[in-house]
């Protein structure tokens, strides 16, 4: 197997620089828009053996050194008790969203072996078909990140109600996201349980707090998770989307890899995140609408930047967009094989 992409998050010396991409499974990939054309997304998500295969779709085709497991962070707050619908315009919907203490009290903290097999079942069968390929990364949404759906019971323009209640009832705030994260260290416990070897939280939204709320009520559940995580050995990657004004609290996350978005220049990361972790990222998705030139410029300037990092995981500063050409993201992963650190 190519552990590169291990060893890089274990901060051991690696011949390459390791790259994947998040989202690297989805709509701009022609093969996946064919099994889409078939089924749904949540039956897609909820069906083994066509779940591994759009994982090993870009892994195969991009050349990355990583694959990952192909869901969506939703999956484990319908599990919770929430009612999951994915609209092709509207994005997710979560039926009756929950802002009151009878609707956080209804939550569940689900036993994930129960309520989500499917996703077992999947990495069992992924660890099979990637034996001789490379590793394969598990993840979840971090605490906060899924509070905000469940909170406005979708996606969300200025977090109004999630801001409300953090605000006006700090303590139901903070029980929805005790079992949230209770549900999170279960969730990836079992994945790590079944051969996820790798597992990283997704912080979509950390970037719309003060860095002073953020530190104060949200940091506190991602470290408890983290430090659970970290007794089954495997490494955690923690990505705090719109890092900018993050660093110094992330950096002390116990995580073993941070991932960044492009907000951020590279060089200022690795000054702000010290020597002790791996960094993570972080080309703006939407250079991939640029030309093979461009991209390769671009990866360069990254590259050179994380040169003097503990270590360095190429990536994007955040999912890749449907729109992008498949020919951009090969040109990318190429770019970083050709130009990394040795
Ligand atoms: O990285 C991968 O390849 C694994 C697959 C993956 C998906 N979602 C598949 C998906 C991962 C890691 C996610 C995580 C996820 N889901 C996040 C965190 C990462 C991030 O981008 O910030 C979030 C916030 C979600 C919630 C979600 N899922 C939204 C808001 C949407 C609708 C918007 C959109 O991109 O369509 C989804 C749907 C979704 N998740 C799709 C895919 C491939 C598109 C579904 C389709 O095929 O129509």
């Amino acid at each position: 197997m190519n552990d590169t992409f291990l060893k890089a998050c274990r901060g051991e010396k690696v011949d390459y620089t390791p790259v994947w991409i998040m989202r690297q499974a989805g709509r701009y990939m022609k093969e996946y828009q064919e099994v889409r054309s078939r089924v749904d997304f949540l039956t897609l998500c909820k069906t083994p053996e066509l779940a591994a295969k759009v994982t090993l779709q870009p892994v195969d085709i991009l050349g990355v050194d990583a694959a990952i497991l192909f869901s969506d962070i939703l999956i484990a707050v319908e599990a919770m008790g929430m009612h999951l619908e994915f609209s092709d315009k509207k994005g997710p919907i979560l039926g009756e969203p929950a802002r009151t203490k009878a609707a956080v009290d209804k939550l569940v903290i689900p036993d994930t072996e129960d309520s989500m097999p499917f996703v077992l079942e999947t990495i069992k069968i992924l660890r099979r078909e990637l034996a001789d390929k490379v590793p394969l990364i598990g993840f979840s949404g971090a605490p906060f990140t899924l509070a905000t759906y469940i909170i406005e019971g979708g996606s969300s323009r200025n977090f109004s109600h999630t801001k409300r209640m953090m605000y006006q009832n700090p303590g139901l705030f903070n029980a929805l996201l005790e079992k949230i994260t209770a549900t999170v260290i279960g969730y990836l416990s079992a994945q790590i349980r079944a051969g996820a070897q790798v597992v990283q939280i997704f912080d979509s939204w950390a970037g719309i707090l003060a860095p002073y709320d953020y530190e104060k009520v949200i940091f506190p559940h991602v470290k408890t998770a983290i430090k659970a995580l970290k007794k089954l050995d495997v490494p955690v990657i923690y990505f705090a989307n719109d890092c900018p004004g993050l660093l110094e609290i992330v950096k002390k996350s116990g995580a073993d890899v941070i991932g960044i978005d492009w907000r951020v220049d590279m060089a200022h990361a690795v000054k702000r995140l010290g020597k002790k972790v791996v960094i993570q990222g972080n080309l703006d998705p939407c250079v991939l609408f640029g030309t093979k030139e461009y991209i390769e410029e671009r990866v360069q300037e990254i590259l050179g930047k994380a040169h003097t990092a503990h270590g360095h995981i190429f990536n994007l500063g955040h999912g890749i967009l449907p729109e992008t050409p498949v020919e951009s993201a090969i040109a990318m992963v190429e770019a970083v094989h050709k130009y990394g650190r040795n």
